[in-house]
């Protein structure tokens, strides 16, 4: 076995991995990335985490995280890729490469449906099999909204029970599965800021995250609650931070858009992410599953040598590309793109709220 080929570090060695990604990803910064991702770099995740190694140095790393993702359709399973680096000696040489392959197989054997990461470096992961795909609705809120009065208490604090808010997050129809210890570390991540909204008798009634260490500055990535107590909850962001905000939702929260639409903000649409799919099988019985609960009986997503057939037997259309099949799957789909008998059907719900990005 060359050297040089991605493995999982040992118990030994992951404080090594932490220190080389801190130096590359986080220098001077007053904290470690291992308290970004608590999850991604606890003990029971060593395993899904790649590196390679020069001699005894750590010259690049790529770590897995599976989530379980509720949805309308039923349970996903995800692997996450993130903290992709390569030391700057050792870049060009097919290590990161190497890694998202390890990567992808690790996601591969343990059954995930898809893998997605979060770049802008599109055409290097385009090369390995990605697409960007999903959706993402962003909305800008520049100006201080006038609200009618309330009496909400509002609070910056992440000192908050995280049963409390995992009920609030229970509401949601699409996300990971999550306990109260997750939330918990989930509150402790530097750099972020716990907005909470309360009634008169204490009871939580939505809150909103601001921040998650060296990313998301400005950005409201994960919130719960009724709408009714979100909006003043976000009026108090942007003047408490004093900025500009951006509330990222998925598109299937219609109430919380339409009623920001008329703030005003500016509305956004970009992609979920960069995925691959990896285990096309599952994720076909998944779709035609969920066709024929729609009522869609004789549809058939199905894999026919190195193509893809998906239609009935008599609008059958044949895709030839894996960018073609994400595409169809996750959208978007520009205006017209779609068949009108499948707008119910694709693209399938999908979301992964900003605590969980990789
Ligand atoms: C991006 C990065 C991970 C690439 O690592 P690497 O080990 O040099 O990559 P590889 O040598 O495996 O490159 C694989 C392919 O991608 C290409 N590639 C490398 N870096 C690229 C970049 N920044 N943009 C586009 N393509 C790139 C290579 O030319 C190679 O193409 P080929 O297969 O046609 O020969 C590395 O430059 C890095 O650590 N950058 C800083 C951290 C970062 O931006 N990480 C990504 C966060 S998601």
């Amino acid at each position: 076995m060359s050297t040089n080929e991605p493995r999982a570090p040992l118990e030994s060695e992951v404080p090594e991995v932490i220190g080389f990604l801190d130096h590359i990803l986080r220098p001077n910064r007053g904290w470690s990335i291992a308290a970004e991702y608590p999850q991604v770099f606890a003990p029971p995740n060593r395993e899904n985490l790649r590196i390679v190694k020069d001699g005894d140095r750590v010259i690049a790393h790529a770590a897995t995280k599976f989530l379980i993702i509720k949805t309308q359709l039923g349970l996903f399973k995800v692997a996450a890729i993130g903290s992709v680096v390569t030391s700057p000696e050792h870049r060009n040489l097919g290590h990161s490469r190497d890694i998202i392959n390890s990567c992808l197989q690790i996601a591969e054997e343990g059954c995930a449906d898809f893998a997605i990461l979060w770049s802008d470096l599109y055409d290097f992961y385009r090369k390995l099999g990605f697409e960007l795909a999903g959706r993402e609705v962003s909305l800008v809120i520049d100006a201080i909204p006038t609200l009618p009065p309330n009496d909400l208490r509002i609070l910056q604090s992440s000192k908050v029970a995280p049963e409390a808010v995992l009920r609030l997050y229970g509401g949601h129809p699409c996300g990971t599965i999550r306990t109260a210890e997750d939330i918990r570390r989930h509150l402790c991540i530097p750099n972020s800021r716990t907005y909470t909204a309360w009634d008169k008798n204490n009871q939580l009634l939505a809150y909103a995250i601001e921040g998650k260490g060296a990313d998301l500055k400005g950005y409201i990535h994960e919130w719960g609650g009724g709408v009714s107590a979100l909006l003043p909850l976000f009026a108090h962001i942007r003047k408490d931070l004093n900025q500009r905000i951006t509330v990222i939702a998925p598109s299937h929260a219609e109430n919380l858009i339409r009623q920001l639409r008329q703030w005003p903000a500016l509305v956004h649409e970009g992609y979920l992410g960069l995925i691959r799919i990896v285990n096309e099988r599952n994720l076909f019985l998944k779709i035609t599953r969920r066709a024929r609960q729609l009522g869609l009986r004789e549809f058939a997503i199905e894999k026919q040598g190195e193509h893809v057939r998906v239609g009935t037997p008599t609008d059958m259309v044949t895709l030839s590309t894996q960018a073609e099949v994400t595409r169809l799957i996750f959208g978007p789909h520009p205006d017209g793109t779609l068949n009108p008998a499948y707008k119910d059907l694709f693209p399938i719900p999908m979301w992964i709220w900003g605590w969980d990005s990789v």
